[in-house]
């Protein structure tokens, strides 16, 4: 295997006509405190399979990277191993959380220029790695915060489809997995998330315009949605939101900010205890099943916000007709919303961890693009509820 940092493959030659043409969400990288511990986490408690690892054993000497698959969401959950590896020394900061959107791409060298000459900072050069089954190039650009966006080229056995029909290492130094019984659970009571619908930023107030700018001019991305201090806000705290969309239906990045309210929003508290730095604050996974999904989560324990039985009182008077079940819907506690193209149902956990920082949502869309506005006001009042237990209200 040979590494280098100057890299002059035949990729990075060819012309590409959009360098930045996103072609997937390649993974999502976390820096965890034990990725050990954390992939049997998110195994156990949201069906991933843990397909790979890169560690000691397979000859890496400085972190621990395991690969939790799932659909076609790619998680990596990376450790330090010394106490001056960055993923250590972010998590001292910031607690377990999410470091890396990373996008595959034609050629990273081209995306990297050409995100650099758009505008953006470089978080890391171009790196590339080879051994006999191909090539892997990365590169990196600063986003908003702590948040890295990697480019990623594959190519030879390494490119993404090869490497979606599993039983190839996802990178060079990873090794597939023994058998563990975790993944044959999963196997046989699969939770059906299988796609990463949209990420959103926490950043600080007054800020959300600047990363709505360099969403715009860096990636090309466009404005989908704009939310005010009107549509989400309570008696007591507010926030403001747009979302960004990458096009070709990949991803969506809302970017939230805090407006002013009687008291601390949730995107004050999340910046409290991330080092006063931006940061992702939810990653939303999609099921084509939300009440099977659900039910399957509550089995394995995952933690919900709670929302209150009178939600249910008038909720149906404003959606009209779902397909699904509504005693059931009811049950699980799942949110239902409407637009003018169809609905949506949608749940959030709580935090993924000690910090009031992280957490998902799990969304099935029938229809509906947009993002669940109809709830924010039941769901900011049962978000207050946790942050006056948390004492950070
Ligand atoms: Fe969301």
């Amino acid at each position: 295997m040979t590494t280098s940092s100057s890299p002059s493959s035949a990729t990075s030659a060819q012309a590409v006509k959009d360098p930045l043409r996103l072609i997937d969400v390649d993974y999502v990288r976390f820096y965890v405190g034990n990725a050990k511990q954390a992939a049997y986490f998110y195994a156990q408690a949201f069906g991933f399979e843990i397909e790979q690892i890169s560690d000691l054993t397979t000859g890496q000497r400085e972190a621990a990277t395991y690969l939790l698959t799932q659909g076609n969401i790619r998680f990596l959950l990376t450790t330090g191993l010394d106490k001056n590896h960055e993923a250590q020394k972010e998590v001292a900061l910031y607690g377990d959380g999410i470091k890396d959107i990373a996008f595959t791409v034609d050629d990273s060298v081209a995306a990297y220029e050409q995100a650099i000459r758009n505008g953006a900072e470089s978080a890391y050069e171009p790196k590339e790695v080879t051994d006999e089954r191909g090539t892997v190039l990365s590169s990196g650009v600063k986003s908003f915060g702590r948040v890295v966006h990697s480019f990623v080229s594959r190519s030879g056995e390494y490119s993404l489809e090869k490497v979606k029909q599993r039983g190839i290492p996802f990178l060079p130094t990873f090794e597939l997995t023994p058998d563990l019984a975790i993944n044959e659970y999963n196997r046989q009571n699969p939770t059906g998330l299988f796609y990463v619908d949209h990420c959103v930023g926490n950043v600080e107030m007054g800020k959300m315009d600047t990363w709505v700018k360099w969403y715009e001019d860096v990636l090309g991305f466009k404005l989908f949605k704009h939310f005010d201090d009107k549509d989400i806000s309570t008696e007591y705290s507010a926030l403001m939101s747009k979302v960004m969309d990458s096009g070709r239906e990949l991803i969506k990045i809302p970017i939230n900010e805090p407006a002013e309210g009687k008291r601390k929003s949730q995107i004050e508290e999340y910046l409290d205890w991330h080092n006063n730095t931006p940061g992702i604050q939810h990653l939303a996974l999609l099921t084509k099943d939300e009440l099977n999904t659900v039910g399957q989560l509550r089995r394995r324990g995952v933690d919900f916000l709670e929302i209150p039985e009178s939600y249910y009182d008038i909720v149906w008077d404003r959606v009209g007709e779902i397909k699904e079940n509504v005693d059931k819907v009811k049950d699980l506690r799942v949110l239902v919303d409407r637009d003018d193209k169809g609905y949506l149902l949608q749940i959030f956990t709580k935090p993924l961890q000690d910090r009031p920082t992280l957490f998902f949502e799990i969304i099935c869309r029938r229809g509906s693009e947009s993002f669940g506005k109809g709830n924010f006001k039941a769901l900011f009042e049962s978000l207050e509820l946790e942050q006056d237990r948390r004492g950070n209200l």
